[in-house]
């Protein structure tokens, strides 16, 4: 049976397969933050012509429905049918992201540590070449060179005897042994030849960044940003798990992450005229699923009770095994994870922040596609993941979308006539709304009473901005062909969102015996960290209400961490003393943590006294 689509085109289905199915096998993606649940709404198609069946139709208003929209993962063609794929609902990921360099990554390194120390080490050998009198082989020849400079022991893989014969052979046997500790053999380069470049990876589970590193000098050759395409199988970790196990996709998972950084590693190679063959080394940071689904490692058991990964610190692999394009005998270094739901970004984080080297009492916080906390110094780290899900990338919120193009970020709302006024990322028509803009949005809605501090609608006040829709009442930010709107769902998704992060802060720090007041220090990372406004959210009562001095921001420092771990052997090693150090608390098993979730629900909190700076601005009102 085949689909016809809206442009002429055809692609098959399979008897009783539903339409986002076979759309996705035919390389056709739609935004699917459920993964196919049919619970987020966003996988929506018109059908034009042709009888169908749906399972599920919520979050599909009856006009909608009428008009012959449904979701493509609930519905399943019973004839040949003829869809129209909507432009609302078209994923867009592969793009390059454009993304501005640090300038701060070499003061960061500098201050941390300055000697260049990559995972690949280098030893020059002159090898007599051989002759009918000296004719050993070339693996016996090199160890014979190696052992008259005390080099013993080395372990020589297959994948590097493999290229050996002809490397010797071309380099006219004047060689540099490239080689892990001195105990494994990685590849041989022409002395002659000096470049030397490493790369760091970021594999978030919405983004994923690389940099690529000159270590003559530790400069930053070029940056590269790309959606990571795994979000064609669902928005948050959870779902990627169920797609990876229960539908049998890891190896479709693992290929699509390697292939979305080979396009990055492709691009700025080919741009900066480098070989990927002279990429030696490449430090990866991720959070323990993508961690995981990177090296094609089950992610099963992260899910199930008592929510064990099946590794924590990984070994040393190849570029080959990672199926990176770059030398294939290159060490791929992971950065450490902690637990289940903290990973080697927690741990970048803590370490490029430098909270682990100082006395003073410091609150590191990711707020990603999940939202991830640590808190302690130089002596102590603890640290906990919050479950925020992936409500600030747009997920489960009806005009919700990730900080793009055409998404509003920032809002004020007239106190007198309740007018919104707005700015918009690429100063374009708004298509929705990101994480900042809903921040903004709920705390301005606060502050003029548009909404009550349960995150109601106040029904009485006098605007037209408050309408009637499909899934309730809602707030009009702009009319438009497309209505940008928050409605009462949304505001509720986004408070179990804050309620989450808050509840998360204040029992880890209850449970370490201080008060928010003792914390000296707020580092806030994550892309989100980059544009959130922090009046904004003490007012929404996702950030304790500290003095605004207390807060900096890091932006991405899962990079950053990978950048100096690919840098230096010192901290590499510190990366791994602060996953050793960190102690894990399951948050979701604390029975205060349901306490503290259901007080934060509250807009900012139901104990307001926690709260002063938000208590005056409520009056003031
Ligand atoms: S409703 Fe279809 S993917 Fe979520």
């Amino acid at each position: 049976m085949n689909i016809k689509l809206a442009t002429g085109e055809e692609i098959s289905i399979a008897e009783g397969e539903n339409i986002l199915s076979a759309l996705k096998r035919h390389g056709k993606y739609l935004i699917s933050s459920c993964g196919g649940k049919g619970t987020c709404g966003k996988c929506r198609v018109k059908v034009l012509s042709g009888k169908y069946r749906t399972a599920k139709a919520g979050k599909i208003s009856k006009g909608d429905r009428d008009k012959g929209i449904v979701l493509a993962c609930q519905t399943v063609p019973e004839q040949e049918i003829s869809v129209e794929l909507l432009e609302s609902s078209r994923l867009v990921i592969g793009d390059k992201i454009a993304l501005s360099k640090s300038k701060d990554l070499a003061e960061l390194f500098k201050s941390l540590d300055g000697k260049i120390s990559p995972i690949v080490n280098k030893v020059s050998v002159k090898l007599p070449p051989p002759s009918i009198e000296d004719h050993i082989s070339d693996l016996e020849r090199l160890k014979r060179e190696l052992n008259t400079k005390g080099m013993t022991g080395m372990r020589f893989s297959h994948g590097f005897v493999l290229s050996m014969a002809d490397s010797m052979r071309s380099s006219g046997w004047d060689i540099d042994l490239a080689h892990v500790n001195g105990a494994e053999a990685i590849f041989i380069t022409d002395r002659r030849d000096t470049s030397r470049y490493g790369l760091a990876v970021d594999i978030g589970t919405t983004t994923i960044v690389v940099y690529l590193i000159d270590f003559s000098d530790g400069r930053l050759v070029d940056v590269g940003m790309t959606y990571n395409s795994q979000i064609r199988h669902g928005d948050d970790v959870i779902t990627r798990i169920i797609y990876a196990t229960e539908r049998g996709g890891l190896n479709e998972l693992r290929d699509v992450v390697a292939e979305d950084i080979n396009n990055l590693i492709r691009t700025i190679t080919e741009k900066h005229k480098i070989k990927p063959g002279h990429v030696e080394s490449a430090v990866v940071s991720g959070n323990t699923t993508m961690s995981h689904i990177f090296w094609g490692i089950d992610p099963r058991y992260i899910r199930e009770e008592p929510y064990i990964p099946a590794v924590n610190f990984f070994p040393l692999w190849k570029a080959g095994t990672a199926r990176l394009n770059i030398n294939k005998q290159a060490p791929v270094y992971t950065l450490p994870c902690v637990a289940s739901y903290v990973g080697g970004d927690i741990v970048s984080g803590v370490l490029a922040s430098r909270m682990h080297r100082s006395s003073e009492i410091a609150l590191f916080m990711d707020i990603g596609t999940n939202g991830e906390i640590a808190v302690g110094n130089n002596e102590w780290l603890m640290t906990a993941a919050c479950s925020a899900g992936p409500c600030f990338e747009g997920s489960g919120i009806k005009h919700g979308m990730r900080a793009t193009e055409g998404a509003i970020e920032a809002i004020k709302i007239a106190p007198d006539t309740f007018e919104p006024s707005f700015s918009v990322i690429g100063n374009t028509t708004p298509t929705g709304i990101c994480g900042s803009g809903m921040i903004d949005a709920i705390s301005e809605m606060l502050l003029t009473g548009v909404i009550d501090q349960r995150g109601k609608f106040v029904r009485d006040i006098k605007t037209d901005r408050i309408q009637e829709g499909d899934e309730g009442p809602e707030f009009v930010f702009c009319r438009g062909e497309k209505d940008v709107v928050l409605t009462e769902v949304d505001i509720e998704n986004v408070l179990r969102a804050k309620a989450a992060i808050y509840a998360g802060i204040s029992l880890l720090i209850k449970e370490v015996g201080f008060t928010l007041d003792s914390i000296e220090r707020i580092y806030v990372a994550g892309g989100f960290g980059n544009y959130l406004n922090v009046d904004k959210a003490i007012i929404l009562g996702m950030l304790p209400d500290l003095p605004k001095e207390k807060f900096m921001f890091l932006g991405n420092t899962s990079i950053a961490g990978a950048y100096l771990c690919l840098l230096s052997e010192k901290l590499r090693k510190e990366a791994e003393d602060i996953a050793h150090k960190m102690t894990y608390m399951e948050l979701s098993v604390s029975r205060n943590f349901m306490d503290e979730y259901m007080s934060a629900l509250f807009l900012p909190h139901t104990d307001i006294g926690l709260f002063p700076t938000v208590e005056k601005l409520l009056k003031a009102r």
